[in-house]
């Protein structure tokens, strides 16, 4: 049995090699990739790409996604009471040239426009100043 050892190991070597070949195989045996992970690690990276729709790259872009689709989308997708729609670069030039500080703040504190009123923090007071000014990044870079 002992000589057959060595030929035994390596054949078991590259079964597993094998198997990490094909990307989706990687993912069904988690400990045939472990074994191999320093050799997998590159050809198993584009695997990992997020495969949700249109996602934006930069995180706070994405986190301000998150907090737009459930906070603010309400008004601003419908352009309900004269909300300014993401991806309508007529209505957003304007308010883009004043900066995204500027309209953070204004959509922070509320404000009353020449379209209608944008309540404080879209009337989530437990939204953070930071989370806004995302979710305002996110909707001007939508709008550019
Ligand atoms: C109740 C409806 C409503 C909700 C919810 C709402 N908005 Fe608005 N928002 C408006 C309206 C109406 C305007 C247009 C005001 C104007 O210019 O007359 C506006 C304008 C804006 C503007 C343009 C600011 C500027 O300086 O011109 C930004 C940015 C904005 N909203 C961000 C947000 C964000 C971020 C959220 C979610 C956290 C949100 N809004 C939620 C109604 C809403």
């Amino acid at each position: 049995m002992k000589p057959f050892l060595p030929f035994l190991t390596v054949g078991l070597f590259f079964l597993g090699a094998c198997g990490l070949e094909k990307p989706p195989a990687s993912l069904e045996f988690p400990e045939a990739k472990t074994d191999a992970a320093p050799v997998a690690a590159p050809a198993a990276a584009p695997v990992a790409e997020p495969v949700k729709e249109e996602a934006p790259a930069d995180p706070k872009l994405a986190a301000g996604k998150t907090i737009y689709d459930t906070n603010c989308a309400a008004c601003h997708d419908a352009g309900m009471m004269g909300a300014p729609k993401p991806g309508d670069k007529a209505a957003w030039s304007a308010r883009i040239a004043q900066g995204v500080e500027v309209m953070a703040k204004k959509s922070i504190d509320g404000f009353t426009g020449k379209a209608g009123m944008m309540p404080a923090k879209g009337g989530n007071a437990s939204l953070t100043d930071e989370e806004v000014t995302n979710a305002v990044a996110f909707m001007a870079d939508k709008s550019k």
